[in-house]
C-alpha cells in the first residue's frame, strides 16, 4: 500500500474547488492538479482540429496527438497543450460551452483518468474535479464534495470573466454553469456524484479563508493523529 496522501475535491461548476485545492496544496506543500484544466485543454484541441465527437476513431486519433503538461509559477498552475501555454484560453466561453460534451466521451475519460492516476501514484496530492473521489482515487484519504447556491456561483464566475471580457453577461454564465452541471451529473461515464464517504462543504456563505479552515480542520487528524 502506498503511503502518500491524496485529497480529492469534487463538486459543481464554479463552487470554489480550485480555490480550496490550491490553498490546501500551498499550505501543506502538496502537488495540486486541476483535472478540469485537462478536459478543457483537450476540448480546445478538439475545437481547433474540428474533431467530430461522434466519430470514435477520430477522437482516439486526436487523443494520441495531445500532450498535456502542468507547471507551477507564482503559486499558479499553468497547463501546456503540445508545449503551448493555454491556461488563459481554456477558461474562455468557447471551451466552457463544449467541455462537458467532450468530457462525456469514454475515450477521453479513460485517457485523462489514466494520466491523473499516474500523477498521484507516489506523491502527496490535492486534485479537484468531478470524479476524483469516485473514480480516479476511490481510496483517497480525504474526500470533499463542494456545493454552493447556483446564483452565487454564477456571480462569482461572472466577476472573474468580466475582468477579461466586459461583453459577457451574468445570464450567459449562469446558463453555462447550469448546462454543464446537468451534462456532468447525467452522463453515463463516471457522472458527477458525491462519493459516499465524502464530506459535504456548502460554501455559499463562506469566504475562501473560511473554507480553507474548514478543510484544514478535517485534515488535522489525518496528518497529525496525536
Ligand atoms: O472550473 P469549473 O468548475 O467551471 O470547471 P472545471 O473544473 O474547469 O471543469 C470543466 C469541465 O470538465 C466540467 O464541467 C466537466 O465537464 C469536466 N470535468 C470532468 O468531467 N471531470 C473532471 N474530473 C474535471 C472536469
Ligand atoms: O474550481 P471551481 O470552478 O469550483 O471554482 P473556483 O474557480 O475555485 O472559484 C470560482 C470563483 O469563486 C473564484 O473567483 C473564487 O475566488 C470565488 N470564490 C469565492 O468567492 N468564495 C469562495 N468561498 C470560494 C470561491
Amino acid at each position: 500500500m502506498s503511503s502518500n496522501i491524496v485529497i480529492a475535491i469534487d463538486g459543481y461548476s464554479s463552487c470554489g474547488k480550485s480555490t480550496l485545492a490550491k490553498a490546501l496544496a500551498q499550505k501543506l506543500h502538496f502537488i495540486y492538479v486541476d483535472s478540469g484544466a485537462m478536459y478543457r485543454a483537450v476540448t480546445l484541441y478538439f475545437i481547433r482540429h474540428h474533431v467530430d465527437l461522434h466519430d470514435h476513431q477520430q477522437v482516439a486519433e486526436a487523443l494520441k496527438n495531445i500532450h498535456l503538461n502542468f507547471h507551477s509559477r507564482d503559486y499558479q498552475t499553468h497547463i501546456t497543450l503540445n508545449d503551448e501555454e493555454v491556461s488563459e484560453e481554456i477558461r474562455r466561453m468557447p471551451v466552457s460551452d463544449n467541455v462537458s460534451a467532450v468530457a462525456a466521451l469514454r475515450e477521453v475519460r479513460h485517457e485523462m483518468v489514466k494520466q491523473q492516476q499516474r500523477m498521484g501514484r507516489s506523491k502527496n496530492i490535492v486534485m479537484d474535479g468531478r470524479d476524483i473521489g469516485t473514480t480516479v482515487f476511490p481510496d483517497a484519504q480525504l474526500k470533499i464534495f463542494m456545493t454552493a447556491d447556483p446564483k452565487v456561483r454564477a456571480e462569482r464566475r461572472y466577476k472573474e470573466l468580466y475582468e477579461k471580457n466586459p461583453d459577457i453577461t451574468l445570464e450567459e454564465v449562469f446558463e453555462n454553469l447550469a448546462h454543464r452541471d446537468y451534462q456532468d451529473t447525467t452522463r453515463e461515464e463516471s457522472p458527477l456524484i458525491r462519493a459516499q464517504d465524502a464530506i459535504i462543504l456548502d460554501n455559499t456563505n463562506m469566504t475562501p479563508d473560511q473554507q480553507l479552515d474548514f478543510a484544514l480542520n478535517k485534515i488535522k487528524s489525518l496528518l497529525d493523529p496525536e
